[in-house]
């Protein structure tokens, strides 16, 4: 299967070697690591275990925020179905940066994206989705003094107007060059990396001085930003650099199944709505298993935790080092089964969706409180 990689879709086999060389962004080495874990004290485990893996310009940011001069964080999500496990990679992980820099963080739903791109989504959709999903980005726990909620169609009073600076600066053929555009696509969608640009800057503007910006991402976002950063010095304003993640791996498999998707359906999909019964249900039967077919056989060779689905959940849901290495080399020996495995998973993900699902309820009174208002 030909790997496709773009922010619209994700398909066959994912090479971060590749990624890292094709996309042209930097991974994140020894260095920057050290100079993370030296403000931030400890660092996150989806640092330590490069699950955000890759940057663009993480030290200028570094570098100013060692000189007193803070940036702000952006990151978004287009409105068009329920939250799933994979989606909270970015938000667990720029919630962690909010609290460890103390910044400001300006978060998209991008509410037109998935009606201009998916033939079947609808506004009404995407208007109710924006709804839904705000509820679970607030219930991360996000400092709703610092953050503030951006939503296209409603703030596009204030965004237009940038958007059009970076438009004018793009043309169909770079367009075409990043997303893989043809000549039937409808022109809302070449219009729309531009809206996606603006959150990278607008702070700059509302503020009237240049603040940096930074955007931890999943990997496929990428050529928006990458179009966004060869324009908008043009605009009058800095790059924005990014922090870059690794995908969740769905329920199926790892090695050729991409990320997980609400497209390929339930049986490689956890939501964060499904009750607990579901979760343990979706991972006994579909959690992709690195275990030997017979407890005999599991016991002698031992199991492959490199491409268990369940223990590869656990390097992105337990944070604690040893206890995961523990569950490595005990699959690994044989001594830990498939079953076992699962079990602990599934104790892990359903702890952290009680609490995801109680949040989330709170979180039905605060909304306001995040979403931008001009003239607060
Ligand atoms: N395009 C993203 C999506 O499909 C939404 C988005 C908007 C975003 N702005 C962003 C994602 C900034 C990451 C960073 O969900």
């Amino acid at each position: 299967m030909n790997t496709i990689i773009t922010p619209w879709e994700v398909k066959g086999c994912v090479d971060y070697d590749k990624i890292v060389k094709d996309f042209g962004v930097s991974r994140i080495d020894e260095t920057l690591l050290r100079r993370m874990k030296k403000i931030t004290k400890k660092l996150h485990c989806f640092l330590r275990r490069n699950i955000f893996f890759a940057h663009r310009d993480l030290g200028f940011i570094l570098d100013e925020y060692e000189k007193g001069n803070k940036f702000f964080l952006y990151t978004g999500r287009a409105p068009s179905g329920q939250v799933h496990l994979g989606h909270l990679i970015p938000w667990l992980f720029t919630k962690w940066l909010q609290d460890k820099f103390d910044v400001e963080l300006w978060f998209q739903f991008p509410d037109e994206e998935k009606f201009l791109f998916k033939k079947d989504v609808t506004l009404e959709d995407t208007e109710r989705y924006t709804n839904e999903n705000m509820l679970d980005v607030i219930a991360l726990g996000f400092n709703p003094k610092k953050t503030h909620f951006l939503i296209d169609t409603k703030h596009a009073g204030i965004m237009y107007k940038e958007a059009i600076k970076v438009a004018k600066l793009i043309n169909f053929s770079v367009a075409k060059a990043a997303f893989g555009f043809t000549n039937e696509q409808n022109i809302g969608a070449i219009f729309y990396t531009s809206m996606q640009a603006v959150p990278a800057f607008l702070p700059s503007v509302l503020y009237k001085k240049k603040i940096p910006c930074l955007i931890p991402h999943a990997i496929d976002q990428d050529p928006h930003f990458r179009v966004t950063r060869d324009v908008i010095q043009k605009v009058g304003f800095s790059k924005p650099a990014s922090i870059q993640c690794r995908f969740l791996p769905g329920l199926g498999g790892m090695h050729c199944d991409g990320k997980m998707s609400t497209a390929a359906g339930e049986t490689t999909t956890i939501y964060v709505t499904d009750d607990a019964k579901t979760v343990k249900d979706k991972i006994n039967k579909y959690a992709f298993s690195g275990g030997k077919d017979t407890t005999e056989e599991h016991r002698k060779y031992g199991g492959n935790p490199d491409v268990d689905v369940s223990y590869q959940w656990l390097t992105f849901f337990e944070e604690d080092d040893k206890k995961l290495q523990k569950i490595y080399h005990s699959y690994k020996s044989g001594a830990l089964l498939s079953g076992e495995l699962k079990a602990i998973l599934i104790e892990k993900i359903n702890a952290f969706l009680k609490e995801h699902q109680k949040k989330r309820e709170e979180a039905k009174d605060k909304v306001d409180l995040f979403i931008y208002k001009p003239n607060k």
